[in-house]
């Protein structure tokens, strides 16, 4: 499939879940289904670069995850050591372009280096973006807009009747992806079908699609599945 396919999203989102009830159902431990799901990010993203995709924004870890055992959340913490050592060379290969959204200074400072260094490594390239928002929260990206944009009321740069939605979205952590900031489909696995605090302003017109796939076993071809469903979908931005 060409990239001008119009059938293509152009951004897609993902939510990735069901590693842990995938790491159940085999009685391993939580963090043997985390591993297993980082493999499927390498699978997607691959796939998603060929067909001309141009952003994929991942959930990896929400505000609220750090809610989870100490042991699972620091296992998270590891995981983008692991997945940059073994997969940036084929994704700068692949000219995909590494981004992050979220609060990552709250992270440990080695994950915050690993994943600025991965940014930096992968700055040039010009394919695929591959944005992991981590330590993210769709109600606190919107609260730092609104701070933001009362701040410049206060200073006197901006005046109440000039707030416009287009001053909370320059204001948010997608501004730069300009009219791609917006997802075109949602992918949530595993059956769970609600946004669980991802992208809340910018999902306002996304397609929603979820599969009873948990993570771990979501493949290509049910990746090309999420497409066909998408490609069916008459997209009318609240048009007639
Ligand atoms: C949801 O499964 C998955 C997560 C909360 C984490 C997914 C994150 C990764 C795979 C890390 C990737 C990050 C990088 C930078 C490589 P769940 O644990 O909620 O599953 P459950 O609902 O079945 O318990």
């Amino acid at each position: 499939m060409a990239q001008e396919n119009i059938g293509i999203p152009h951004h897609i989102g993902i939510i990735m879940d069901g590693n842990g009830r995938w790491a159940k159902k085999r009685f391993l431990p939580r963090i043997a289904g985390h591993k297993r799901g980082v493999e499927t990010i390498k699978q997607i993203t691959k796939h998603a670069s060929k067909l001309g995709v141009k952003i994929i924004t991942l959930y990896a870890f929400s505000t609220e995850n750090w809610g989870r055992p100490e042991e699972e959340v620091n296992f998270l913490m590891r995981l983008p050591k692991e997945f940059f050592n073994a997969f940036l060379p084929e994704l700068i290969e692949n000219n995909c372009r590494v981004e992050c959204i979220g609060d990552i200074s709250k992270l440990p400072e080695e994950t915050q280096n690993i994943l600025q260094q991965a940014v930096q490594q992968s700055l040039h390239c010009t394919g695929l973006i591959l944005n992991f928002a981590i330590n993210y929260g769709g109600q606190q990206e919107i609260l730092e807009a609104v701070r933001s944009i009362a701040q410049d009321v206060k200073s006197g740069q901006l005046a109440v009747d000039a707030i416009e939605i287009e001053q909370i979205e320059q204001r948010l952590t997608t501004a730069r992806y300009g009219e791609l900031a917006n997802p075109d489909l949602i992918i949530r696995t595993s059956g769970e079908q609600r946004l669980s605090n991802f992208l809340l302003w910018q999902s306002a017109y996304s397609e929603l699609y979820f599969t009873d796939v948990l993570w771990p076993d979501f493949s290509t071809k049910d990746f090309e599945q999420a497409l066909l469903a998408f490609s069916k979908r008459q997209r009318r931005f609240g048009k007639v």
